[in-house]
């Protein structure tokens, strides 16, 4: 669906991304794991369309889609759930969702996607006319996935969803991107907390200084050395 091939981004002559190649197939969550400043969040934006690559050439089902603006990028259904959350803390957690589907033109489907992610996550159903900034940091994770889903993606990026989440709602956090995945959605899931990032992938990729020095099934990295002295502490 997804592949990404000698790609390189850079920020003012510097490369925060080199030569990275891989690719996401119809229907898996794949990982890309790596520590604070590896890339993550730079490949993420490119992806998206934020941020031009030096050099390079991503494709979604064929097509190239480096090069374009983000907002054709997110017509083309792939949805990203920023670092951050990055919700509106003074708007309703409706007028938050809605927000997801802003490059949605017809009012209808927009009102058939509400409906839908709301079947999805009925707590947030409830709580749907509460400010945003009101909710917890495990909420207000949930609500950015939700809002990721209502441009209707096939494949959802989510940019480390389970950061300052408190560690007894991080499963939740996983179990709601496993839930997305089994309905169909494709998954790239950017992680710092590798071990669990490693257990609900089909493959994983370990991002270094910009590199890609690692791919495999999340078992097998999950027992390499490289990953559990760098980024499992055994
Ligand atoms: N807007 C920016 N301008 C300059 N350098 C940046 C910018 N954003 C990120 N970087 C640098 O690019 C590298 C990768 O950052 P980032 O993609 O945010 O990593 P990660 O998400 O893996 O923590 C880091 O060295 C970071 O300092
Ligand atoms: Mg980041």
């Amino acid at each position: 669906m997804l592949s990404v091939s000698d790609l390189s981004v850079g920020y003012k002559g510097l490369l925060a991304i080199q030569d990275v190649s891989f690719e996401v197939r119809s229907g898996e969550i794949v990982s890309l794991i790596g520590s604070n400043g590896a890339g993550k969040t730079t490949l993420l934006k490119t992806i998206l369309g934020l941020i031009k690559p030096v050099k390079g050439e991503i494709r979604l089902n064929g097509q190239v889609i480096s090069g374009l603006p983000a907002y054709e990028v997110v017509k083309k259904k792939i949805a990203l759930v920023p670092e951050g959350r990055r919700l509106f803390p003074r708007l309703s957690v409706r007028d938050n969702l809605l927000l997801g589907a802003y490059t949605v033109e017809s009012k209808a489907q927009i009102a058939e996607s509400l409906d839908a992610v709301l079947r999805q996550f009925p707590w947030i159903k409830e709580r749907a006319d509460q400010l945003a900034g009101t909710l917890s940091g495990g909420e207000q994770q949930q609500v950015a996935i939700a809002r990721g889903l209502m441009s209707r993606p096939e494949l959802l990026m989510l940019d480390e969803p389970s950061l300052g989440v408190m560690p007894k709602l991080v499963t939740e956090i996983f179990s709601t991107v496993r839930h997305i995945a089994g309905e169909g959605v494709t998954v790239l899931l950017v992680e710092q907390n590798v071990f669990e990032a490693l257990q609900i992938c089909q493959r994983a990729y370990v991002l270094q200084t910009g590199r890609i020095v690692m791919e495999g099934t999340g078992s097998e990295l999950s027992e390499s050395d490289l990953v559990r002295k760098a980024y499992l502490g055994m």
